[in-house]
């Protein structure tokens, strides 16, 4: 605390990213990040454009990555906004789009970004709660005006899915304040509801690189929508930092976006990895939430959530564990590595379940 700091300062709670540890050897399975790292294409195109031209300010409107964005969704390039990683771009929708003195509607268990956004702009929030199978409940969003709802699809941290229906009946209820569905994670099972937003004007699709693409460490996000709402986002991100994309990661972003085999090829081997993870944690007694994320949601029913978490830590494999809500302090969420990463997770929580001085069968 510094007396030199404002009030809003004072007031902020600021969001704790997963750990990002520096030990070497470590099966990091925390923040689901992607396993295969990125598209070889992506990578020359940042060594390309580093060998070259840093000297020069980047293009302020990302426009060949804009265009690369609305080729792969079949959409204009105005109805695109590209913003450093999705966080930043979520962060101009709540700043620009959702801040109309009503309460903007999230899940209780969802992106615990969402609350830090409305604390840093003032915006007054509700939590609505998910039903007991940790599914969003449409309904439950359409009783009362809000100043807009935002929620992930598939939902973190649970990796449940909201059918597209589920969402055009949202939008169908709620025309006057803007939807924003967060598709970090989409690509790993889940329907896009781009489409919707030719027939949706209050609809913003949030989408990043961070996952499907492996390229958490390049910050690459970007929105869809009317061209209206991208309109608003530009104008917050043009009283913000006109060069928020720097040159290496648009022409990273383009290659690996139009690098379509590669990216097929890796979210298939995560789509299947997880299939064999979820077969396995549920042999050793697991309950999961059926994913259709990079992730998976899995409590023991037996097991405290918080230790399991520490007993995989002294294994040096690292899981997020969340203490709040106490709804899911009994799950782990873990992110779905390689096959190798896998077999090696489901050993070691077959060491820790085996009762004691009983050797289990599945350790390595
Ligand atoms: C639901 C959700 N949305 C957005 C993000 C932000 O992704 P990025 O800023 O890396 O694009 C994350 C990151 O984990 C997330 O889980």
């Amino acid at each position: 605390m510094s007396r030199y700091w404002s009030e809003v300062v004072r007031g902020l709670t600021p969001y704790v990213p997963g750990e990002q540890p520096k030990l070497a050897d470590l099966i990091k399975l925390n923040t689901n990040e992607n396993p295969y790292g990125p598209s070889p294409r992506a990578i020359e195109a940042a060594r390309a454009e580093a060998a070259d031209t840093l000297r020069l300010y980047p293009d302020p409107a990302s426009q060949r990555l804009a265009q690369a964005i609305a080729r792969r969704h079949g959409v204009a390039e105005n109805q695109v906004f590209v913003g450093n990683g999705s966080d930043e771009v979520l962060a101009h929708a709540f700043h620009g789009l959702l801040r109309h003195g009503k309460p903007v509607l999230f899940p209780d268990i969802t992106y615990s970004f969402y609350p830090v956004y409305c604390r840093l702009y003032g915006i007054e929030y509700r939590e609505v709660p998910l039903n007991d199978a940790f599914e969003i409940e449409v309904d439950a969003y359409l009783k009362a005006p809000n100043g807009g709802i935002v929620f992930p699809n598939p939902n973190a941290p649970t990796g449940r899915l909201l059918p597209v229906s589920g969402i055009e009946r949202l939008l169908e209820g709620n025309p006057d304040s803007v939807v924003l569905v967060d598709e970090a994670y989409v690509d790993f099972g889940g329907v896009s509801a781009v489409p919707l937003v030719q027939r949706y004007p209050q609809l913003l699709v949030t989408c990043t690189l961070s996952k499907s693409h492996a390229l958490a460490g390049l910050r690459v996000g970007y929105a869809i929508g009317h061209p209206d709402l991208i309109e608003g986002l530009t104008r917050v991100k043009d009283s913000f930092n006109s060069y928020p994309m720097d040159r290496i990661a648009q022409a990273s972003a383009v290659a690996a976006i139009e690098d379509t085999a590669y990216f097929d090829s890796t979210r298939n081997r995560v789509i299947a990895s997880r299939g064999r993870l979820v077969a396995g944690l549920q042999s050793l007694g697991f309950e999961v939430l059926p994913s259709s994320a990079n992730f998976v949601f899995a409590r023991h029913p037996a097991r405290d959530g918080a230790d399991l978490a520490a007993r995989l830590r002294e294994r040096r494999i690292i899981v997020r564990h969340f203490r709040n809500p106490a709804r899911i302090a009994p799950f782990l969420r873990i992110t779905v590595g390689t096959a190798e990463q896998c077999v090696a997770l489901l050993a070691a929580l077959g060491e820790i379940l085996a009762p004691r001085g009983v050797a289990s069968s599945t350790a390595p």
